[in-house]
């Protein structure tokens, strides 16, 4: 992955392909944003007219490349926008700069190191810009040209990035790009894992991929194949899974602090490709359902950033994994399931899958009495119809839990928005046959499948559930540190979650 360093150099004697400086949209034309003093200097101080000239006006997004001052080292310099110019006494917050150095690093892929001059006031600030910048520098190469990243249309990221005005003896500075990078690093390898094709990653080389990174962290794992989820009565991860000859997996991977006062536990959605089994998706709507597990890549992600944090919190992540194909062994709508928890769920539609491997899973993981459970899950289109494609619904049975999810969405810069949990709609999923059914009213279908998950959780646990349907995968263009395709949704919140839990701010 992009390498980091902070470093305090002057930005004209350094070798590198490009300088990237902040550029902001002003009351009367684009202006240069601090950090840049050095860069306009050589300019002559006329930085911002050239780039109005240019065309430039500092929005969001928006890149200028342009030859370097005389007396620079450096070719080019690259204005990156950051948007509209912050008000007076204020700053451009962590979620401008983690944009804006995720664009410019996408805007660089093919360089080999680039120094970024960009507005950071603190330690915080310079971590969003590590953040974003090896967030940016992602690309999935893995399938071109012999999976090589100098294949012929793959350019590779950017390979290295100097943060100037960073202080790179400064505990803080330093805590803050060691955090960017393990955090990035993980959720880049969620957003591989959702990439995968699901030929080469069922569950079975999902559960691997997990085991060995968490022997390598230090994390505890174990691994439930069919015949313990059979022994072990998990009717529900086993139903979606048993019309594929991939068979399923339930993860559980444990991460503890000899220092912790709290215990979370994430639950996954991992359907390595959801075809819609019998009630098969139509064509058009199942082209990017390799996404599906992209909840448990998450979590998974998590619970390594956790550990590689060492946070001082215990965090048990459950990666609920199945492969929802259609065959002549696979559930049939109208099949009767016997869950993990006990309760029977008459199957009316096989694919809504994601709610039956979610079930078992939660059920499982409130055995432990964590103090709080969150689950993730590309689960429901209706949510995506609710909330678009960048933002992730959160429902709870606690307001002040799913606050404070809603707030660490925020921090981490993953936009989410609070969703009801109306009792009325429960009465959609009566099933004549069986204690509930796995679908109800077609309206709220979101919230509907929210019901659903609650009905398996632990009596007296708080429980939150995120429905990442919409931003897990971006099938548009990149923007800022998002690139095309698996996006790694949900990591960061998790990450702040614990962090935040840690630190005794949960209560
Ligand atoms: N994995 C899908 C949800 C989904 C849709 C995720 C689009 C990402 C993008 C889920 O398993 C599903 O098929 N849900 C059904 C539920 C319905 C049958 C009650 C849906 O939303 O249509
Ligand atoms: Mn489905
Ligand atoms: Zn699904």
């Amino acid at each position: 992955m992009t390498a980091l360093t902070l470093s305090t150099a002057a930005a004209s004697g350094l070798r590198v392909d490009a300088i990237v400086v902040g550029v902001a949209k002003g009351a009367k034309g684009p202006v240069v944003a601090p950090g840049a003093e050095s860069v306009d200097k050589a300019y002559d101080g006329k930085l911002a007219s050239v780039l109005e000239t240019l065309g430039a006006t500092g929005g969001e997004g928006e890149v200028t490349k342009l030859p370097a001052p005389s007396g620079f080292k450096a070719p080019v310099v690259l204005a990156v926008g950051l948007g509209t110019v912050p008000e007076k006494d204020e700053t451009y917050g962590t979620d401008a700069l983690r944009r804006a150095a995720g664009t410019a690093a996408r805007a660089l892929s093919g360089s080999k190191k680039a120094a970024f001059a960009l507005p950071a006031e603190d330690a915080e600030d310079t971590g969003a810009i590590a953040e974003g910048a090896l967030l940016g520098a992602y690309s999935f190469d893995a399938y071109k040209e012999n999976g090589s990243a100098k294949g012929k249309d793959a350019k590779g990221p950017l390979g290295e990035v100097a943060l100037l005005g960073g202080k790179p003896r400064d505990k803080a500075y330093k805590a803050a790009v060691e955090r960017a990078t393990a955090v990035a690093e993980e959720l880049n390898r969620a957003r591989d894992l959702v990439n995968t094709p699901p030929n080469d990653l069922n569950p079975e080389a999902f559960a691997a991929v997990a085991t060995a990174a968490a022997k390598e962290h230090g994390i505890k794992v174990q691994v439930l194949d069919e015949k313990a989820l059979t022994k072990g009565g998990f009717g529900g991860i086993l139903g979606v899974g048993v019309g594929s000859d991939a068979p399923p997996r339930l993860v559980k991977l444990s991460y503890t602090s000899s220092k912790a006062k709290k215990h979370l536990a994430f639950v996954g959605k991992g359907i390595t490709y959801d075809s819609g089994g019998i009630s098969l998706k139509p064509a058009g709507h199942n082209e990017t359902m390799k996404c599906d597990m992209a909840g448990a890549a998450a979590v998974f992600a998590a619970v390594v950033s956790a550990a590689r944090l060492g946070l001082e919190v215990n965090v048990t992540g459950w990666l609920a994994l199945a492969e929802n194909m259609p065959s002549g062994s696979a559930t049939r709508p109208g099949d009767v399931l016997r869950m993990y928890s006990g309760k029977t769920v008459e199957v009316l539609n096989t694919d809504a899958e994601g709610r039956l491997v979610l079930a078992d899973a939660i059920a499982k993981a409130s055995e432990d009495e964590p103090d709080a459970i969150v689950d993730v899950a590309t689960l429901t289109g209706a949510m995506m119809m609710a909330l678009g494609s960048r933002t992730f619904g959160i429902m709870a049975n606690d307001d002040a839990f799913r606050a404070a999810i809603h707030d660490a969405s925020e921090e981490a810069g993953e936009p989410s928005w609070p969703m009801p949990l109306p009792e009325h709609l429960k009465k959609g999923m009566d099933s004549p046959t069986a204690d509930i059914a796995n679908m109800g009213e077609r309206m709220g279908g979101g919230l509907v499948a929210g019901l659903f998950l609650q009905e398996f959780v632990g009596e007296g646990i708080t429980w939150a559930h995120l429905d990442i349907a919409g931003p897990a995968f971006n099938e548009g263009g990149p923007f800022g540190y998002t690139p095309k395709g698996g996006t790694g949704t949900a990591v960061r919140t998790l990450v702040r979650l614990a962090e935040r839990t840690a630190a005794g701010d949960l209560g």
